[in-house]
């Protein structure tokens, strides 16, 4: 029994740290946490298998995804003028992205005001890195 909830308690931490290991892992993110996080993404996302997008693009892979590439997603300019300048979803152009998405990406479609609190946003995005670009996890 302890044994178990041991083992389940390493794996979260080893799939966190992944998750950031390439970030400059300010705070480690909790994708267990995450998920209850991307509740408030979920009027306008999907993620997993079969996720279709909504109002806001499917989100698999999308930690190391080309920014505004979800094929025939109708992106707003601010969001394709950002792939130019930037061209890469990393943890941390995410983390700033939803801190605030409309002053990062001015004029984004996304309305939504952001994730204040850094946990949350370290949370949401450790989630979002276990969903590879086929949903699976
Ligand atoms: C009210 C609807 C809505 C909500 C709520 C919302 N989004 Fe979005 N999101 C969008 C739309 C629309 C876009 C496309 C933006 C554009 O083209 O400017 C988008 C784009 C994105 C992108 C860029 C995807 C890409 O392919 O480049 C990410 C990442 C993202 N959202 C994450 C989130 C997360 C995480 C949350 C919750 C914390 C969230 N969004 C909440 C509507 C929403």
């Amino acid at each position: 029994m302890l044994d178990k909830l041991l083992a389940t308690a390493c794996m979260t931490l080893l799939s966190a740290g992944m998750a950031l290991a390439d970030s400059h892992g300010d705070l480690p993110g909790d994708p267990a946490a995450g998920e209850k996080v991307f509740r408030k993404c979920k009027a306008c996302h999907a993620v997993g298998e079969g996720a279709e997008a909504k109002t806001g693009p499917v989100l698999n892979g999308v930690v190391g995804r080309t920014i505004a590439a979800e094929p025939g997603f109708d992106y707003s300019d601010a969001l394709k003028a950002l792939s130019e300048k930037d061209g890469t979803w990393t943890p941390e152009e995410l983390d700033a992205f939803l801190t605030k998405p409309r002053d990062f990406a001015k004029g984004t479609k996304m309305s939504f005001a952001g994730l204040r609190k850094d946990q949350e946003r370290a949370d949401v995005i450790a989630y979002l890195a276990t969903f590879s670009m086929e949903g699976g996890s």
